[in-house]
């Protein structure tokens, strides 16, 4: 059974439809790209999974149960964690304290646990665990973001624009983490990425958006063979 499923999804704000129609499954262990342009409604599509966005029509199904209409708080409670566009991190707050926040969801028995795992990922923030979130590098910045998604320990991972604004070894340093996290732990990862290869490197599933609608859908390896094709739908320069 599929871990995430949507099914004619669409989602909008108020009268604004922003994704219709759309349908896509990943299935538990797997990572999907989801791709397109500016505007395409990658984000919405993310946050409506979380219950930040309202559904329209259609249905979210988390384990062949339909989420459609369960509030965001509960959908954190089934396994879904998100890494926000933005990262949208407590800036005047410590690299640690940002953590523990986000493990608000679980007990506090298991914060050690989850804190010892996330340092163990990312040493640098292990290092840094007393400094505030607004100094430090952008790189840095998207592994306390992705540190904290992981306090809640989550099943499905969200990480919407992973490596916007960042020099390309930080983009390898998170990205291998996300790897690693896939491979070892079967982490199920969604993960939104403007860099088409990267994305593809990584993912063995993939979905384009363009306007609001899926244009491509399959696996990673047939994308792979098209890079060409997948530009065209992604906006990309080939
Ligand atoms: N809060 C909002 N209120 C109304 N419309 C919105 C809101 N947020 C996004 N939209 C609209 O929804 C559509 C999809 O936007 P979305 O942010 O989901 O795209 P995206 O694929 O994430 O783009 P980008 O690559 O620029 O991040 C756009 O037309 C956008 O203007
Ligand atoms: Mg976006």
């Amino acid at each position: 059974m599929a871990l995430l499923e949507l099914q004619n999804f669409s989602c909008g704000y108020g009268e604004m439809v922003a994704v219709s129609g759309l349908s896509f499954t990943v299935e538990t262990g797997d990572i999907l790209a989801l791709l397109g342009p500016n505007g395409a409604g990658k984000t919405s599509t993310i946050l409506a999974i979380m219950g930040h966005v309202q559904i329209k029509a259609g249905t979210l199904s988390v384990d062949g149960r339909d989420v459609t209409r369960l509030p965001a708080l509960q959908r954190t409670e089934l396994g879904l964690a998100v890494v926000p566009e933005g990262r949208r991190l407590f800036s005047d707050l410590t690299v640690v304290e940002n953590l523990v926040v986000g493990g608000y969801s679980r007990p506090r028995a298991d914060e050690k646990r989850n804190l010892a795992r996330v340092f163990d990922l990312f040493p640098r923030l292990a290092e840094r665990r007393g400094q505030l979130a607004a100094s430090l590098s952008g790189g840095e910045q998207q592994m306390l973001a992705i540190g904290r998604a992981l306090m809640s320990a989550p099943r499905l991972l969200l990480v919407d624009e992973l490596s916007l604004g960042l020099m390309p070894k930080m983009v390898d340093l998170c990205l291998d983490a996300l790897r690693r996290l896939n491979q070892d732990e079967r982490l199920t990862i969604v993960l939104v990425e403007q860099n088409t290869e990267r994305a593809l490197n990584v993912a063995q599933q993939v979905c384009v958006l363009a306007s609001g609608r899926s244009v491509f859908a399959g696996p990673a390896e047939a994308a792979r063979r098209d890079v060409d094709l997948l530009h065209s739908y992604t906006g990309a320069a080939s």
